[in-house]
Formats: C-alpha cells, structure tokens, sequence
C-alpha cells in the first residue's frame, strides 16, 4: 500500500509533525471550515488543518465559540475532509463535547474520527485533561491540546485575555504543557502568552507547539482563515496578519455584477445559449410567441 497520495507531496501524519519540529521545520498551520478553503489551504501547502470551534464566529456569526454543537462542528469536519489531501486535519471539540465525562468526550471524538474523517481532536485546558487524553490514545485517537488563552473558558477568564503574566500563572502553563506532552498529545497549540513564556515551553516538550498570538519562537503558527484574508467584522486581533482583503475584493466583485445586472450589461450574449442555427423557423416561432405576449 503506498503512502503517498499520489502526487509529490506526501501526507502530513502525526509522526511527521514530530520530525518537523526535530528538523525545525515551521508547522504551517490554519483554520478551515469549508471545501473550498481547505482545497485552496491544502494545495497551497498548508501542513495542519483546523476546523475550529472558531467556525461558531467568523461563519455562524456568534459572540464567542460556545454555541457552536457536535453536529455542526461533525458537519463542517465532514465537508473540510473532502478537500483536503495532504494537511493533518484536527476537529476541535466544541464546549460541551468533553466537559460531562469521559464517556460521553469519548463518543463525541469517535464521531469526529469516523463520520468526519479527522485525524485528530482538539481539546482545550491543562493537567485536569491529562486522563481524558490518555484514554483518547488508548481509543487510537490522536489528541492535539489546547492552553494559555482557551476561548472556551471565557466567562472564568473575565474575556479574552492574555495569560501568563505572573511568576504563578507561568509555573501551571509550564506544568500543564508538561503534563500534557506526557501523556502523548500529538501538538500543542499555545494561544494568547508571552512569547518568552511559548519559547520555555517549546523548549520543555517534545511534542511540536503550534502558537497563535504566542510569539515567533513555536514550533509552528495558526492562524483563523477569516483573519489572514481580511474576512472578519471587528478589528483584528495584535497578533493577526491580514496578508489581503478579501472582504473588501467581494465587496467590490458583487457592486460591479449588481451594477451590471442593473444596467442590462449581465449576462452578454456569449453568455446565453441559443437554439440550434441548423433549425431557423424554431428560433423564429420562439421569437413571435415573445413578441405575442409583450
Ligand atoms: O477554534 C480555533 O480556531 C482555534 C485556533 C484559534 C487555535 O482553536
């Protein structure tokens, strides 16, 4: 069986995440939430693919990632597998999916794995994770994990804030990346802390960090789709680089087709298709039935 997929590039597995970050190569990383921005993400060359809970902001239009349930996150997990060929795809389990027991966290993960096609599950908090994420490995399910800014602790956080900021909470962000890369996760994504604190924990876990808003030093970096492309309503965050506009480039795509539906100029006739030339007298019957009702 081979294990390519066909083409030159081969397939970003857990062990290769591993060897990059042996080899120092940056894990290129991003969100998606559809089947066309995963294909564009992965053909670009994008090594770890996201669907995150994020989805529940920047596509379904909620305050915060908290509503966002199972079934949408399975739904959108589904169709961001069918685009992607050579990205590691990680489902992130949304609020709810794995606060109740291990059991039930157990299930909702199967479900990302089995109906969603994903290749890992995203989970958010430090020590108090560790067995739930042992017991996801024994279940064959590879765990990526989630500290510093976790935006589903956002109400005991008192918003998004950065952390890590004192001698103490710098200790727990330290003992929970530790804790966690003992118990196997697959990555670590590191959001929202000092970069001085991201480069002490990349330098204490074997497992490859993945920073957002956690400084240049990680073993790789994500960003939210929306964010990169200019796609989002409220001002970015200081992390986020906007590398174009697109809201802005839609903005002005759709005001040119309204402008031409308007103005008659959509669509031309080399847009329309037409009645066979060898039959004229079709054409012409056609024409006098539209003219008789005029
Ligand atoms: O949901 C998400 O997009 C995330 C990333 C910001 C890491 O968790």
């Amino acid at each position: 069986m081979s294990i390519t997929t066909g083409d030159f590039r081969q397939r970003i597995t857990v062990q290769s995440l591993a060897e990059k970050k042996l080899k120092h190569e940056p894990i290129v990383s991003l969100t998606a939430y559809d089947f066309a921005t995963a294909r564009i993400a992965d053909e670009a060359g994008v090594d770890f693919i996201l669907v995150g809970d994020s989805l529940a902001q920047v596509v379904l239009g909620y305050a915060n990632t908290l509503p966002v349930t199972m079934d949408e996150m399975v739904h959108h997990t589904r169709i961001v597998r069918r685009g992607v060929r050579h990205a590691f795809l990680v489902a992130d389990m949304p609020f709810g999916a794995y606060h109740t027991g291990i059991r039930k966290a157990l299930e909702n993960a199967v479900r990302f794995v089995k109906e969603g096609g994903a290749e890992a599950v995203k989970i958010e908090g430090g020590s108090s994770r560790v067995p739930l994420v042992r017991r996801m490995i024994d279940a064959e399910i590879p765990v990526v994990g989630h500290i510093g800014l976790t935006p589903q602790s956002v109400h005991r956080m008192g918003g998004y804030k950065v952390q890590g900021k004192t001698m103490e909470a710098i200790d727990t962000l330290l003992r929970d990346a530790v804790a966690l890369d003992q118990a196997g996760v697959a990555a670590l994504v590191l959001e929202g802390i000092p970069r001085e604190v991201a480069i002490r924990i990349t330098a204490e876990v074997a497992t490859p960090t993945i920073g957002i808003g956690a400084g240049p030093d990680c073993d790789g970096q994500i960003l939210v789709f929306h964010d990169l492309v200019g796609l989002t309503f409220t001002p970015p965050a200081k992390f986020v680089r906007r590398y174009c506009n697109a809201g802005e480039l839609i903005t002005g795509a759709i005001q040119a087709y309204r402008d031409d539906v308007r103005s008659g100029a959509f669509p031309a006739d080399a847009e329309s298709y037409h009645l066979p030339r060898e039959k004229p007298v079709l054409t012409e019957a056609v024409e006098t039935a539209a003219l008789q009702r005029k």
